[in-house]
């Protein structure tokens, strides 16, 4: 086989939460296809990089009171962090907030409008007047127009299903400010999708003769050409966190422009890095511009296929560069047969894993279930812990351990120089087995992970059985059959290095321990075409331990403690989540300044009034005195805590003044009163010493 030159990325996960298992399944599939073509001897460069740009982020950065530059830095060091400790070897983590990834876009863009693919033209949206920005769909919430559930997104209702747009909810409120939101005209730009009909059905037509896309992902595709392909609106006004479009003051490129180019800005900055053998400045250039020899191959989720197989090649062949070879699509994580769920404690950060099992052992067990398909992938738990202990312990290991120590005691660790003719043959098999159903059989490539790992587990079965049946150690017994002995140990340590060649993509980590015991690296599929002979092994160490079910359920129990500590307050009627992405957890909120804490308005407010509110079962509503501020009405989730209101009429509170105005169902909630506890019944007012009047600041 000629020897490929492949360039491979993985989704870039966005700059503003937590790597979680959902995302480690993606860069464990593609970790271990980059291994395995690397051992099948092609050159491979795998990138990735933090997805920096967006409102999401934006407004993050802004909650936690830091630059959205400080919020990237931070988190861009722990998702390296995250993919190394994986085991998930990228040759370069970048982040698509860099200097090289500004000039690749500014510079498909002109090519862009220069081929005349850009179109503007005016777009009616929703709009914050308070924070004076347009909202995203994600940050507009109301009741449904269906089913007439409350808070529920601006795109769509999680309660029936329904999708819709914004301007449909009943009483929309902004997300960031509480305000009504007002419709608003702006200028867009749009990238004319339809002029690229063609060439777009040319690459399909390749892709689904090559592989290069799945069926499914070909039949999606279909219906989308069918339904006719409408312009892309890529311009965001300001404030917007991204890359100012260059001539067009105020208006920001739309993160999903700048995201996917990333990927070639990651690989441009490993290019003139210098630190990759073989590459320097001039490869990226080759690269792009070569479509025969080289290939471009992306893995993404089922979420994001419509960016990478329409938008993203558009884009491509409008600033006249290679497109995708392949787009990989895999489907999502569930955990235990569900949805992961941070109240069951199944919604698991990559480094809160990592703090309780081997990543081994989750890459070996995603690999059982990883196919060429975009059927979901579960991670069952009881499963999980099963199939390591009995697979990676019980059968591979196995082979090593039980045939080491007499290999020392008695051949003074070394391999014999020949196998015997018999030996040789069940060697010859298993190796032959491997190459015809994993390397002839492209099952790597592929990706058909799950049918890779049976062939491997037959082979390790077979080897046990063939021990088995041999007897070493009751051989061992008999000084006259020395030979023997040497003979089925060094064919038993052949097994386990065979098979350790063929882990070593799923498993680097174990692997490389059993390369030193073996005392061979093993950097190719084809190392194992000959036996090991005539050579010292190493001492036998435990290459990997058993899962033990309390390292899993102390897992599960951290997932949900996390949960807590990052769970909003229960007492307000302000939304604290600002985003679907934000729903990231962080143990505590980050240390602040006290130029920070300067911007809180902390006031004393007199309780004039307080009643309950027809219709709402958590608020009651309150008229404070405030002083020199006047008098403020807000709405309070404490009812459960408070069932008598009128009793708390004359007493001191402690609240937020210079909260946004949030307007409720009921009316304007004009700031927030603070109370502890955890929510429910468990909620207290803060107390006040006689002397504070209403209206004076709290510092
Ligand atoms: O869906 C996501 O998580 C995006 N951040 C993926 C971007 S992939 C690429 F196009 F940059
Ligand atoms: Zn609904």
């Amino acid at each position: 086989m000629s020897q490929r030159e492949i360039l491979v990325t993985s989704a870039l996960p966005y700059a503003n939460g937590q790597i979680h298992l959902g995302h480690m399944l993606e860069h464990i599939q593609a970790d271990i296809w980059v291994r395995a073509m690397r051992m099948a001897g092609h050159t491979v460069h795998f990138v990735c990089a933090d997805d920096a740009h967006g409102t999401s982020i934006m407004l993050r950065a802004e909650r936690e009171g830091i630059t959205p530059q400080a919020l990237i830095g931070r988190v861009l060091e722990q998702h390296r962090a995250d993919f190394r400790d994986f085991g998930v070897a990228y040759d370069h983590y970048a982040t698509t907030d860099g200097e090289t990834n500004r000039a690749l876009t500014g510079a498909i863009w002109e090519q862009l409008k220069a081929g005349g693919h850009v179109e503007a033209r005016p777009v009616t949206q929703l709009y914050d007047p308070v924070k004076r920005m347009f909202l995203p769909d994600r940050f507009i919430k109301g009741e449904c127009p269906h089913c007439h559930s409350k808070d529920q997104y601006g795109d769509a209702c999680e309660v029936c299903g329904k999708t819709y747009t914004p301007t449909d909810l009943i009483e929309p409120y902004s997300v960031v400010s509480g305000a009504t939101p007002v419709e608003k005209e702006s200028r867009h730009l749009f990238v004319k999708l339809a002029d690229f009909a063609e060439r777009l059905t040319h690459w399909l037509e390749q892709r689904r003769a090559d592989g290069g896309l799945q069926p499914e992902v070909v039949n999606k595709l279909k219906e989308w050409f069918a339904e006719g392909l409408r312009s892309w609106d890529v311009s965001r006004d300001a404030p917007y966190f991204g890359f100012e479009i260059p001539g067009e003051p105020g208006k920001y490129f739309y993160v999903w422009v700048d995201a996917p180019v990333g990927y070639l800005a990651a690989f441009k900055e490993l290019c003139e890095s210098g630190r990759k053998p073989g590459l320097d400045g001039t490869d990226f250039d080759r690269f792009l511009r070569d479509d025969a020899g080289t290939e471009l191959v992306h893995f993404i989720g089922k979420d994001i296929v419509y960016f990478h197989t329409l938008f993203w090649p558009a884009m491509l062949m409008g600033a006249g560069l290679r497109t995708p070879s392949a787009v990989n699509v895999h489907g999502f994580l569930t955990v235990n047969g569900a949805k992961m769920s941070k109240s069951r404690g199944t919604f698991i950060e990559a480094r809160t894993y990592l703090r309780h099992l081997e990543p081994d052992y989750l890459r070996y067990f995603f690999a059982t279930q990883l196919g060429p398909t975009l059927a979901d992938v579960d991670l069952d738990l009881k499963a999980f812990e099963e199939r390591v202990n009995s697979h990676l312990v019980g059968k591979w290991v196995n082979i090593a351990s039980r045939t080491a120590g007499f290999l020392h005691k008695f051949f003074d660790g070394r391999l014999a120089a020949k196998l015997s003719a018999e030996a040789a043959g069940h060697y010859a098999f298993a190796r032959n087995k491997l190459r015809d159903r994993v390397d002839q059989a492209r099952s790597f490539e592929r990706r058909d992970y799950a049918q890779v790992l049976r062939e491997i587990i037959d082979v390790t079965d077979y080897a046990n059985a063939i021990i088995d049946e041999n007897k070493p150690w009751q051989l061992a017994r008999d000084e006259t059959r020395r030979a023997e002995l040497h003979d089925i140990g060094t064919l038993a340590i052949n097994f386990f290095r065979l098979l350790t060649a063929y882990l070593k993509p799923v498993i680097p980590a174990t692997a490389a321990r059993a390369e030193t015991f073996l005392g061979d690296a093993l950097a190719r599929f084809d190392c194992v075409d000959r036996p090991l002979l005539d050579h010292r092994i190493g001492t036998f160490t435990p290459l990997i331990t058993r899962i033990d079910r309390k390292q899993i359920d102390a897992m599960i129990e951290a997932s949900k403690e996390s949960l807590q500590s990052a769970a909003p307050p229960a007492s307000g009627p302000q939304p604290s989540a600002l985003s679907p992405q934000s729903a990231a957890l962080s143990p505590s909120p980050p240390t602040i300044s006290i130029d920070d804490f300067a911007k809180l308005d902390l006031r004393i407010g007199k309780v004039l009034q307080c009643e309950f509110v027809d219709g709402s079962d958590k608020l009651l509503r309150f008229e404070l005195d405030a002083g020199e501020l006047g008098r403020r009405q807000i709405f309070s989730g404490i009812r459960a805590a408070y069932r008598e209101p009128d009793k708390l009429i004359g007493r001191k509170v402690v609240f937020i003044a210079n909260l946004a105005p949030r307007k409720m169902r009921f009316g304007v909630s004009e700031g927030m009163i603070l109370s502890a506890g955890a929510g429910g019944e468990a909620l207290y007012l803060l107390d006040v010493d006689d002397g504070a009047q209403p209206g004076m600041p709290v510092k």
